[in-house]
């Protein structure tokens, strides 16, 4: 595992969009994973903008969602592909069939993972994977008690999970399902770079740095990846100390 110590939010998020940018400028069919979240928010605003002043050519890169809740529609203000579309694809003019969403029209039908794994696979695997991490240490919706070797599947969300992301509801019924792409699958990407910002998420990046293969915090399976980046900014960071 890589840690990037940045010495400011921005410049954290800074550090994860030129790794996006340097991968897609060198390799313009790259598959991006994304990730979704108050902390990517800024990563895909400074993508943009970085993205539109570099003439960068992204007509032939693809994205892969990472997770997308059960029980709303696709088009509702909160569900990731809303997300995705006002955060990325609308700004940079990116194509529809440029992305990819785990495929929540076919849970019913049972076949919804291994749907998007075959997806996943047919494109040649994921290049780059962005992450964020919940308080609970989870990574996309894989929460604690997730397998090390789980796959795109439904997923049940914990309470400190709905009550993260309750606020983006409103009024409305914050959704207690998703369908995520498991841990295994992640781990199958050929790069993982996680942005943790604030200090909401520092005692999980504590527990992270003195555990490995813990299922208790699923984010632990991640430093048996060659290469997997972690940027934290300073709150993030706050609760680890590192030697020299
Ligand atoms: C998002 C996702 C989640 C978030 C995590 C952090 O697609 O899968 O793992 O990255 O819940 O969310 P924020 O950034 O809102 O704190």
């Amino acid at each position: 595992m890589r840690i990037i110590l940045a010495d400011s939010t921005p410049e954290a998020v800074q550090t994860v969009t030129t790794t996006v940018l340097e991968k897609i400028s060198s390799y313009p069919s790259s598959v991006i994973g994304l990730a979704t979240g108050r902390t990517m928010e800024p990563v895909y605003a400074h993508l943009v903008e970085e993205a539109k002043r570099l003439a960068l050519k992204m007509d032939k890169t693809f994205f892969f969602m990472l997770d997308e809740y059960l029980g709303i529609e696709e088009s509702h203000p909160s569900s990731f592909k809303t997300y995705i579309k006002s955060h990325l694809q609308n700004p940079l003019h990116l194509h529809d069939s440029q992305f990819a969403f785990p495929p929540t029209h076919l849970v019913s039908q049972g076949i919804a993972g291994e749907h998007y794994e075959s997806l996943i696979k047919e494109a040649g695997g994921i290049d780059l994977q962005l992450l964020g991490i919940g308080v609970n240490g989870h990574i996309g919706f894989n929460e604690p008690g997730s397998a090390a070797d789980s796959k795109t599947r439904v997923v049940e969300l914990t309470e400190s999970t709905k009550a993260a992301n309750r606020s983006h509801f409103g009024e409305g019924e914050m959704p207690s399902k998703a369908l995520s792409m498991g841990i295994g699958s992640i781990l199958s990407a050929k790069e993982l770079v996680l942005l943790a910002t604030g200090k909401s998420k520092a005692d999980a990046i504590k527990y992270l740095m003195n555990h490995h293969d813990d299922e208790s915090c699923p984010v632990t399976y991640l430093k048996a990846h060659p290469h997997f980046t972690l940027v934290l900014d300073p709150e993030a960071a706050s609760k680890i100390s590192l030697k020299i």
